[in-house]
């Protein structure tokens, strides 16, 4: 297997996942904070006040980077460590701190890829209604044209948003995650002002960053697949699939919402002004593939929503219950490149949660987790080998990390972390990704 020469080998994190000390150096608290310390949110009631105390362990965790031989690296920025309000003042020492991140990530030869949005909103721009309200939009397109002024001159890759689908469904439709809200029109308002807010983002882009600079954006996407050939089945099938891996792209490339999904939501389908679908459709320069999981599904009269998922019986599952089925990475892939053209892609996220133990040597041995790292490897490479300009892969993630609303109990990284000490060690997993990087870069 071998990939191009300047293929991205790296791994990702997320900034309230790992960084801790949420409101350190004058940052605001975002909405994470604020839900993780309602009662009855997250399993065993964990937080992000220590994380991987990232904040302060930066340095240390470039080291690592360093010995896995990652030569990228995807992070978020807060966006309440820059503007504790979402907007208006600057706070100059939470800027500093992403700007010293960035300098030792290239002084190591670490590409850095920026995401301005993984699901962290300043909480006082949810008590203006958040992504329900328009001007979100604009709060956070401005966020962005800050950070393109500060860091577009030495950070070659940006993510705008990460995965909006999980921000609408969990965050505004199911509840799960922050905000919490159980709420159909405010969760397709949401949508439809997180596509507004990633375009009007890269407009700023353009007029900001250097030519060679790159945006784009980061949905989760899988195949979504029927249980059997009934029309039933397929049918459903067909409108997860338009749900999840169309809801977004579509606008973007094609400037409308797919038509399937908007007749299903009926009267809450998003209210768009006139010019917002050409405003969505400015282009991009990658696409941020997110890829876990493939979902077999079944027409179900019982449920709400006419559909349950089927759980693939011998198939072996990770930690979340996801299954592992590596090609969907490569069918994902396929879909993307064939559906919206000849865009380049990364693939920003894949990986698995297994139940990691120390050995009595402190060892953390994870043969699953090479297993799943080396196969969806394969997957990739034979993507890239049919045409699909495929520019690099970021394992999810770097190290074990507050897994939202499953608090610290999922364990994805390739560093085990100890959440008592903070110490790191390296898993087999990791030692297996230096390796085959080591073999690649050759
Ligand atoms: C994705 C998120 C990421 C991480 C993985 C497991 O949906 O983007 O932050 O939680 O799932």
């Amino acid at each position: 297997m071998q990939f191009p020469s300047d293929f991205l080998w790296g791994a990702a994190t997320a900034a309230y996942q790992i960084e801790g000390s949420p409101l350190a150096d004058g940052a605001g608290a975002s909405i994470w904070h604020r839900f993780s310390h309602t009662p009855g949110t997250i399993l065993n009631g964990d937080n992000g006040d220590v994380a991987c105390d990232h904040y302060r362990r930066w340095h240390e965790d470039i080291e690592w980077m360093r010995r896995l031989g990652l030569n990228a690296y995807r992070f978020s920025t807060a966006w309440g460590r820059v503007l504790p309000c979402g907007r208006g003042a600057v706070n100059q020492k939470g800027l500093d701190f992403y700007k010293r991140l960035v300098d030792a990530l290239l002084h190591a030869g670490i590409t850095p890829m920026i995401t301005l949005y993984h699901w962290d909103l300043p909480a006082e721009l949810q008590d203006h209604g958040g992504w329900a309200n328009r001007d979100c939009a604009k709060w956070f397109a401005d966020y962005a044209c800050l950070m393109f002024r500060e860091l577009g001159d030495r950070a070659p890759l940006w993510a705008t948003i990460n995965e909006p689908w999980v921000v609408m469904a969990l965050g505004y439709l199911w509840g799960q995650h922050a905000p919490g809200m159980r709420d159909i029109g405010a969760a397709a308002k949401a949508g439809h002002h997180l596509l507004l807010g990633h375009a009007k983002a890269v407009q700023a882009f353009r007029a900001e960053a250097p030519p060679n600079a790159k945006i784009g954006i980061v949905p989760n996407l899988g195949p979504q697949q029927p249980a059997s050939d009934s029309p039933q089945d397929q049918l459903v099938a067909a409108l997860w699939h338009g749900f999840i891996n169309r809801y977004f792209l579509d606008p973007i490339f094609r400037g409308e919402y797919p038509e399937t999904v908007i007749n299903f939501i009926g009267e809450f389908a998003p209210k768009a002004a006139p010019d917002d679908m050409q405003i969505i459709q400015t282009p991009i320069d990658f696409i941020g593939v997110n890829y876990y999981t493939r979902s077999v599904v079944a027409y179900d009269a019982s449920d709400p929503i006419g559909s349950r998922s089927v759980y693939q019986e011998g198939k072996l599952h990770t930690e979340m219950g996801w299954e592992v089925y590596p090609e969907g990475l490569y069918e994902i892939l396929r879909w993307v490149h064939d559906e919206y053209g000849a865009i380049p892609l990364y693939i920003t996220e894949n990986g698995a949660a297994f139940r990691d133990e120390p050995n009595a040597q402190g060892e953390v041995d994870d043969p699953l987790r090479v297993e799943y790292l080396k196969a969806h490897l394969e997957q990739a490479h034979r993507a890239l080998q049919d045409g699909v300009p495929l520019k690099g892969y970021f394992y999810w993630s770097l190290m074990d990390n507050f897994e939202w609303a499953f608090g610290y109990s999922k364990r994805f990284g390739l560093l085990y972390v100890d959440f008592e000490t903070q110490q790191r060690t390296m898993k087999s997993s990791g030692r297996w990704y230096a390796h085959f990087i080591a073999q690649q870069r050759r």
